[in-house]
């Protein structure tokens, strides 16, 4: 491991940027599978079964996902240890802002980060991803030294409770990163994003198509949207087919083999997916990241979520080397290859 890692900080890749602190917050309900079989036509073994998922978390009273991502958020920066006035720029990466004209602006006034430039960025379930990659194209340029990072989600506020093909898979959630340039340790070796809009059909959130009167020989669009509609099957053939593609080109790229991935952190969308992508590069179970079984598919969320835990419970060690994908609506996916040089 310290060779290879020789190897790659000394290489042509070293992109100067850090991963330094992640932190996460999820809500405090929990519902379990028995608990949504008293609401829609499923149970706990389907569930679990076809997806790996036990139970989620869905914000209620008293909660709101700028909270949930401002204490990701600090949570990030409290590992990093930096003071909040030291924050360039704040990326949210979201789908369910609270505001459509951004909530990425309240956050950084949360947090006290009054030297910050924040703004939300919407890509779904690859959302994190690709706020990971614009942060770094800005901390790569040196315009600017550190960002954090956060996923988030409330995707319960669109779902179809009473929808059985959607409803069981989505929880709420958030977590975050702190990346740093010019750290003496180099952490994000590479990336690549991809989307395809022809098959933005098979999952969306789409606004209603509901025209009211103006004025006389005049209509204008009502603000309003339509609950989660999936393709299921189409998108999980999309995963299985196009995650593998994508993190195979970025290993060949940057010559890395798979035996030598730490961790294997995926958007935790559905159990099956990542052990067939896992099994597609031959990356034992024990590498997988996977905490679906608490918290679902939490969209932007998920990766820094499942970073967070693995981090904080000590699986991830500085210096790992982790391969990351997220994939979703638009259609949207990417990879991205790191280490992890936080302190824990
Ligand atoms: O982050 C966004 C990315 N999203 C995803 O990655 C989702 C990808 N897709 C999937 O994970 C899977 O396609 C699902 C978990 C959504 C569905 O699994 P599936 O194995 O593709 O099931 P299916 O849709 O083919 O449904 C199989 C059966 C159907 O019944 P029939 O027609 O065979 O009688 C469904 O009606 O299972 C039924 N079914 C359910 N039964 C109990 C569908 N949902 C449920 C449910 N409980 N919740």
């Amino acid at each position: 491991m310290r060779a290879f890692l020789d190897l790659i900080s000394n290489s042509q890749w070293d992109s100067g940027i850090s991963f330094v602190g992640c932190g996460s917050a999820t809500p405090q309900k929990v519902i379990s599978n028995h608990q949504l079989g008293q609401r829609v036509d499923t149970n706990d073994e389907w569930i679990q079964s076809r997806t790996g998922i036990g139970e989620r978390r869905v914000i209620g009273d008293h909660e709101s996902l700028i909270d949930l991502a401002t204490d990701a958020a600090l949570n990030a920066v409290e590992m990093a240890d930096w003071d909040v006035k030291t924050i360039d720029l704040i990326i949210l990466a979201t789908s369910t802002p609270e505001d459509l004209f951004g909530s990425a602006p309240k956050i950084q006034s949360n947090l006290g980060a009054s030297n910050a430039f924040a703004f939300d960025l919407t890509a779904a379930c690859s959302g994190f991803l690709f706020a990971l990659v614009t942060a770094s194209q800005y901390l790569a340029s040196g315009s600017i030294k550190r960002a954090v990072v956060i996923g988030a989600d409330q995707l319960s506020k669109w779902v179809d409770w009473d929808d059985r093909k959607t409803c069981v898979l989505f929880g709420d959630g958030a977590g975050a990163v702190a990346l740093e340039s010019s750290g003496d340790k180099s952490g994000l070796i590479g990336y690549d994003l991809k989307s395809d809009g022809s098959k933005g059909g098979c999952l969306n959130l789409s606004q209603s198509n509901i025209f009211l009167n103006l004025v006389q020989g005049a209509t204008h669009q009502k603000g309003e949207y339509l609950p989660i509609k999936m393709e299921g099957k189409e998108v999980y053939k999309f995963a299985v087919k196009e995650v593998p593609i994508i993190l195979g080109e970025i290993l060949e790229k940057y010559q890395i083999k798979s035996e030598n991935i730490d961790w294997l952190l995926l958007h935790q969308a559905n159990q099956r997916i990542l052990d067939a992508v896992a099994s597609r590069f031959s990356i034992p179970s024990e590498k997988v990241l996977s905490n679906l079984k608490h918290y679902g598919n939490t969209s932007a969320a998920t990766i820094p979520l499942m970073l967070d835990e693995a981090v904080r419970d000590h699986r991830i060690k500085s210096g790992d080397l982790i391969a990351c994908s997220g994939f979703g609506a638009g259609l949207s996916w990417g990879a991205a290859l790191f280490y992890w040089h936080g302190p824990y």
